[in-house]
């Protein structure tokens, strides 16, 4: 196995040398803006991890992973205009720096692209990536969908935030992993297992980012409390909702009525996530969650020492900061 960072590299190679801007511009220099912007490549690297996990050679995988990262980057330039969002990965959102019709475009376009990546995988291997690649983005709206549901929605339960969860950001983690394993050729029961760990380790990411979305610091690259602001039924605020006392749960609730944009709003909810144990409860979820994902690499047909190299994976993960 090579280092993550390592892999991070090799995707990096291949994403520049697959970087291009052509007329029109505006339609091509968005998603070059994007795409270049930075970011973990978290799903990217999982796919290299899983190819490399079976003994292939990983640069087979780069053009499913940057499938991936495509459609990924796609789902973020449509969910900054849902969430009117202002900044990503520390610099203006694709919308505000061109605007609306040109992010709904390019976003559609690099939709279209991360399908045309998969064009040249052998035909069996294509239609295995696309049915993967298709189901998961249905799923992704689906979650997106309820995401905004949620906002107006007066009752919303822990269990239905987690299914939401689980398809705007969880799938997508298990079907980047499920990918490379499919190019690796590798026995086909290893394919649920490794889906599972992604998808429990995307919803403990899930969770982490609404946790950094509220107690981030800068190098988050994101508007902290821009979930406050949009009152995005979040995991902590769900849980404060379910330890408050009635003081608090009636100011929690005011706060969220209101389409308020101020950092005193910010600042007062906050406070509340902490007041109410919300804080240190989701800290003790996500490690939970992460836990978990690790159970599912016992089932998993590789060397201790790969299963240890995942499980160091998702450990730093839970830990990040940006
Ligand atoms: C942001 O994803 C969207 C979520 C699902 C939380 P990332 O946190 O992976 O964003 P980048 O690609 O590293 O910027
Ligand atoms: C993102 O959820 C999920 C998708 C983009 C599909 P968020 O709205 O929490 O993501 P960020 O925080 O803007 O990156
Ligand atoms: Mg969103
Ligand atoms: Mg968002
Ligand atoms: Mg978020």
């Amino acid at each position: 196995m090579k280092t993550v960072e390592q892999y991070r590299e090799a995707f990096l190679d291949h994403l520049n040398s697959k970087l291009f801007v052509k007329e029109p511009r505006n339609l091509y220099e968005p998603m070059r803006y994007i795409l270049q912007l930075g970011g973990k490549r978290l799903r990217p690297i999982l796919t290299l991890i899983a190819t490399d996990l079976f003994d292939a050679d990983y640069h087979k995988a780069l053009n499913a992973a940057m499938a991936i990262e495509m459609f990924h980057n796609f789902s973020l330039v449509h969910d900054d205009i849902m969430d009117k969002a202002s900044l990503r990965r520390g610099e203006t959102t694709v919308h505000k720096k061109w605007n609306t019709n040109i992010a709904i475009l390019s976003g559609d376009a690099m939709l279209v692209k991360a399908y045309q990546l998969l064009d040249d995988y052998p035909t069996e291997v294509f239609s295995l990536l696309t049915k993967i690649l298709s189901r998961t983005a249905l799923q992704v709206c689906e979650g997106q969908q309820w995401d905004m549901d949620f906002e107006t929605q007066t009752e919303v339960s822990i269990p239905d935030y987690l299914q939401m969860i689980r398809y705007k950001t969880a799938v997508l983690i298990g079907a980047a992993l499920q990918m490379g394993v499919i190019i690796a050729n590798a026995s086909p029961e290893n394919q649920m297992p490794i889906y599972i760990f992604g998808e429990e380790l995307g919803l403990a990411f899930q969770l982490q980012d609404d946790y950094l979305d509220a107690f981030g610091d800068e190098s988050f690259g994101k508007r902290i409390g821009g979930d406050i602001i949009e009152n995005k039924k979040t995991i902590l605020y769900l849980t404060a909702l379910k330890l408050a006392d009635e003081q608090q749960r009636k100011t929690l609730l005011q706060h969220y009525a209101t389409a308020e944009d101020s950092q005193q709003k910010i600042n007062s909810v906050k406070a509340l996530f902490e007041a109410t144990g919300a804080t240190t409860a989701v800290r003790q979820e996500i490690e939970h969650t992460t836990r978990r994902a690790l159970s599912a690499l016992t089932e998993l047909t590789i060397s201790d020492e790969k299963r240890h190299y995942l499980k160091e994976f998702a450990l730093k993960l839970m830990d990040r900061k940006v």
